[in-house]
């Protein structure tokens, strides 16, 4: 009877593997490690607990059960000055060991390094489904893959456009709640180059659990060679009737090179070159082009609720739809 119990817990950890951590317990960089160590001594201090009051529980139950043929009644105790004053101070002391570092963290993490020269300021705006990145200093925005250079301070300001969303790369640290009105602030840093899984991390709407985006992390030579591509001239198609069809459906809300995505579309600067299309459809499965068709073609089949109307609604012909999925697949910039 355990073996299928047994069988799906194994299947439901292996799910916990997969391409990029979602783990908090294998924290990268200081911001992670920092959370990761206050769980770990939050966890101690409740097992340390939990072990004696048990220890207590068993031993007062042995040591005064009732013993056969004794039918007195046990001494009556009525307050005990030595004991209460012990169970209130340990507690007490227990949780200044915990808070203190808890207070001391939620504060170092939401400290502002905006006036920080070498702390990279990004303003991230999340929308329903999908995540804008801003980088004031540069003038340059992209959606769904984050570019951050290693060993560097990231300075977030983070909002919403619409519902409350929450910002949270597991691995790296976080999570942070983004509202509209008010911006808040989280920082971190990413230590080692690679890919980092980011989530949505707030009920969001119908499409909540497939609002992923990406983190990557490069080296400053490489960030610096992204930034610069960012702002070169936008790439059109070659093709007129294409680049029409593309201007007037497309760039009514999206926009491409070095201006910001001011209708509340994704900037597609460098689209074909990103991990996913759409934060969750993978390059490296299917061929971005294969991917963006897809998207272009129904936005609502990949993503419930998204805002984006579909091909027929756009009134795209399939040689329009084909070629522009084609043009946006080799839109990649080189960094
Ligand atoms: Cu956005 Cu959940």
């Amino acid at each position: 009877r355990l073996l299928p119990v047994l069988a799906g817990m194994a299947l439901l950890l292996s799910a916990c593997g997969g391409r990029e951590d979602l783990s908090t317990l294998k924290p990268q960089g200081p911001v992670a490690q920092g959370q990761f160590d206050l769980m770990v001594l939050s966890i101690s201090i409740m097992a340390l607990v939990v072990v004696v009051v048990f220890a207590i529980c068993l031993y007062v139950l042995i040591k005064f059960r009732r013993r056969k043929g004794d039918n007195s009644i046990p001494k009556q105790v009525e307050g005990n000055h030595k004991l209460e004053i012990i169970w209130t101070v340990v507690p007490i002391v227990l949780l200044l060991i915990l808070g203190v570092p808890t207070i001391d963290k939620v504060f170092g993490n939401a400290k502002d390094y905006s006036h920080d020269k070498d702390a990279l300021q990004v303003i991230v705006t999340s929308h329903q489904y999908w995540w804008e990145f801003e980088y004031p200093e540069y003038g340059i925005t992209t959606a769904q893959d984050l570019i951050v250079p290693t060993g560097k301070k990231i300075q977030f300001k983070l909002a919403s456009a619409d519902v409350k969303h929450s910002f949270w790369i597991p691995s790296i640290g976080g999570k942070i709640d983004t509202n509209t009105g008010v911006d808040n602030k989280l920082y971190l840093e990413f230590p080692k180059e690679g890919v980092y899984r980011g989530k949505c991390a707030e009920l969001c709407g119908p499409s909540h659990s497939l609002m992923d985006f990406k983190a990557k992390a490069v080296d400053q030579a490489s960030f610096d060679r992204w930034v610069a591509a960012m702002k070169d001239p936008a790439v059109l198609p070659e093709d007129a009737a294409i680049k029409e069809a593309f201007e007037s459906k497309c760039l009514s809300c999206h926009a491409v090179g070095e201006q910001n995505s001011g209708a509340g579309a994704p900037n597609l600067t460098g689209v074909g070159g990103r991990e996913t299309i759409g934060g969750i459809l993978y390059n490296d499965e299917n061929s971005p082009e294969e991917n963006l068709k897809q998207w272009i073609e129904n936005p609502q089949d990949v993503k419930p609720g998204a805002t984006m109307p579909s091909a027929e609604d756009l009134d795209l012909s399939p040689e329009e739809l084909d070629g522009i999925a084609k043009y946006l697949a080799n839109y990649k910039l080189d960094y």
